[in-house]
């Protein structure tokens, strides 16, 4: 083994042939560079030997010095440069390729017929890659694995193919800012019902520990959200099926709402309280003769339990008007999410049953969304 010294030696001497100025600092710099020592502490290891990779790596960068002319420091900044560089170019190649996985990714939705095909890809992008739908393309610079690859393939036939609703094929959805389980035991929670709940946090703000039944949980995302909006407030939740039972008593889990029970019903079958300060409902409402008209994917995933209804899609509105006033106090609020063109017959109904103050509030399509009213 060449020892250290010597090897310092070599390269002074070959660093003067080529009339570098100061070459024994010079060579001191590079072999320092090579064994990751200090300079100042070189000379303690004059006796170490270097290993033939040491030395081919202190002539290589000698001859670079040399071919380039420049002195250590130049070599250095150069080849850190060309680091940066190769990174720059490495990132650049990603962003390229990913963006092309996309636009192939919306094409194939989009030729399959789902709408917002773009919208759609980069949800299903941004929930492999563990990011945000916003900033998708910002983080498109790191490589996709090829098991992220694979997955995204998978999710873009289950979405193209198959139309199932990337809710149930993530198995989540967001609502009111909580997170909820979902699957096919119960339906998606829409953003209209987002309005509902606001309505029913304002109305019950004055009372100090409101007593709320919801009537047909699904999921859990109205009674949960009540519950935890309103943390006085004690939320009985009753459903029919016990799937969506289940699914609701997870999502109580996962959000961690204590003051929210979930029981078997059929409407107030199984309802012994009568003293309520809101009942608050979004109830099967699709009449039967329209469920043929509805989308594909709609009637395809969601429980039909959840969406349709006898007498047009006004029974559960006709029978909670009527029977609330008998589960509610004096005062209490009835509050209801109905289809489209229902309002104003359900805000009859319920003026017919001892409701006052009755209002009739728009969702964000300007379609009456959502009736509210006041036991006499
Ligand atoms: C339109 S979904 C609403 C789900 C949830 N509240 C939401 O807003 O996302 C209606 C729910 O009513 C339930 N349901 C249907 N018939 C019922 C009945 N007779 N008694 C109680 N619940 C019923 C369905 O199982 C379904 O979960």
């Amino acid at each position: 083994m060449e020892k250290l010294i010597n090897i310092l030696k070599f390269s002074e001497e070959y660093l003067k042939k080529y009339s570098f100025s100061k070459p024994r600092l010079q060579a001191e710099k590079v072999v320092a560079y090579v064994l990751k020592l200090d300079r100042i502490s070189l000379y303690a290891y004059f006796d170490r030997g270097l290993s033939e990779g040491e030395k081919v790596q202190v002539k290589n960068f000698l001859k670079e010095m040399a071919r380039n002319r420049m002195d250590f420091e130049g070599i250095l900044e150069k080849l850190e440069n060309k680091n940066f560089q190769e990174i720059v170019s490495e990132k650049e190649n990603h962003k390229k390729e990913n963006l092309q996985l996309l636009s192939q990714s919306v094409d194939y939705i989009e030729k399959n017929g789902v709408e917002n095909p773009k919208l759609e890809a980069e949800y299903i992008f941004s929930h492999v890659l563990k990011t945000n739908r916003l900033t998708l393309t910002l983080d498109f610079t790191r490589k996709i694995t090829e098991e992220e690859k694979k997955l995204i393939k998978e999710i873009i036939i289950k979405r193209a193919k198959d139309k199932k609703p990337l809710q149930y094929i993530f198995g989540e959805e967001e609502f009111f800012g909580y997170k909820f389980k979902v699957d096919e035991r119960v339906l998606i929670p829409r953003p209209e019902t987002e309005l509902l709940v606001e309505q029913c946090v304002s109305m019950m703000s004055d009372i100090k520990t409101p007593f709320i039944l919801d009537i047909g949980v699904g999921s859990g995302a109205i009674s949960i959200t009540l519950a935890k909006e309103i943390s006085e407030a004690k939320v009985l939740g009753v459903d029919i099926s016990d799937g969506a039972l289940e699914v609701a008593n997870e999502n109580k889990e996962l959000n961690g709402a204590r003051n929210v029970k979930f029981i078997k019903s059929d409407v107030f079958q199984n309802v012994n309280y009568k003293a309520f300060d809101m009942i608050v409902s979004n109830p099967p409402y699709i009449p039967e003769k329209e469920y043929s008209e509805l989308m594909h994917e709609v009637k395809k995933y969601e429980p039909k339990l959840a969406l349709t209804a006898n007498d047009e899609g006004f029974y559960f509105y006709k029978l909670i008007s009527r029977e609330a006033v008998n589960y509610l106090k004096s005062g209490g609020v009835l509050a209801f999410e109905v289809g489209y063109n229902q309002a104003q017959r359900v805000k009859k109904m319920m003026e017919d049953n001892d409701f006052e103050n009755i209002v009739i509030i728009k969702d964000y399509h300007q379609i009456e969304r959502i009736v509210i009213g006041k036991k006499k």
